[in-house]
């Protein structure tokens, strides 16, 4: 039977190794999964145990478009590709923070949009694929401490809903995911109350879910993103004083 593969960025923790595991052990997918760090790579491939050769690991930092581009080349079309990669450090914005905010932007946009454009080709010389970009819901509207990370899940899918019109005539389908909040390393640092903070394994479920629907955004967990959705649609005035009195 033929494998699917998938490509995912940052796949050595949080969302990116949960959903790496559940397509190969639950599903039978083949993943490429590409992050900076080797070591927790070959951890997370030694963990699949008898599936541990589904899972072809690269060491590759996203700003990297060069080293992308040849992984694209040595592999085959991927069916589906997860633009996952990302950091998140919380913002003070009275500082001078110009290195962060330029860090989060190379990272989480235009990494994507590297990513992106390495393996694109092969999927449209092929007619056919699937990509996820990961949006936040920290991309609907304007966070305390979220200057930096925000602006670029803003960007990332506002690129998601350009690109999806040129590629639906590739067989091409795009989706943008956007969560709330996700117990992982990235948001273990956080050290204030996170409503509906959802389990990693959980959180690739839905992920997975999500695949076979023809949504093209989706969140979760779904009270949370619900009341997130209505909030950022309210006046600025109002949502403006509901942050400054509950959250700041
Ligand atoms: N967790 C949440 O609550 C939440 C909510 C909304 C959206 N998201 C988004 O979901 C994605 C995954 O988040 P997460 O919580 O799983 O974060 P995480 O646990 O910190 O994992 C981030 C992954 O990205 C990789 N990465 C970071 N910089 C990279 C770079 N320059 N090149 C290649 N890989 C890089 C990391 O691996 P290396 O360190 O090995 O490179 C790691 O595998 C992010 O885009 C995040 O913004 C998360």
């Amino acid at each position: 039977m033929k494998q699917n593969i998938a490509v995912i960025t940052g796949a050595s923790e949080g969302i990116g190794a949960a959903l790496t595991r559940l397509l190969i052990q639950q599903h039978n997918w083949k993943v490429i999964g590409l992050s900076r760090n080797l070591e927790k790579l070959k951890f997370l491939q030694n963990s699949l145990s008898q599936k541990r050769d589904c899972l072809k690991i690269y060491a590759c930092d996203v700003q990297d478009f060069a080293k992308l581009e040849l992984i694209a080349k040595k592999n085959n079309p991927a069916d589906f590709l997860f633009l996952n990669a990302g950091i998140y450090n919380p913002i003070d914005a009275r500082k001078n923070n110009i290195e962060d905010y330029k860090q989060h932007m190379h990272i989480n946009y235009l990494g994507a949009v590297n990513s992106y454009e390495a393996f694109l080709p092969k999927m449209i010389a092929k007619k056919k694929g699937h990509i996820i970009i990961m949006s936040s819901i920290s991309g609907w509207i304007g966070l305390p401490k979220a200057a930096a990370y925000g602006p670029t899940k803003a960007a990332l899918r506002s690129f998601a809903q350009s690109i999806r019109y040129d590629l639906i005539s590739e067989g091409i389908k795009v989706q943008v995911c956007s969560p709330g909040f996700v117990e992982t390393p990235a948001t273990s640092k956080n050290n204030f109350y996170m409503p509906g903070l959802m389990k990693v394994d959980d959180a690739a479920k839905i992920i997975y879910k999500q695949m076979d629907s023809n949504k093209f955004e989706f969140s979760f967990p779904l009270t949370f993103s619900i009341f997130m959705k209505i909030f950022s649609i309210l006046p600025d005035r109002l949502s403006s004083f509901i942050i400054k009195k509950f959250v700041c």
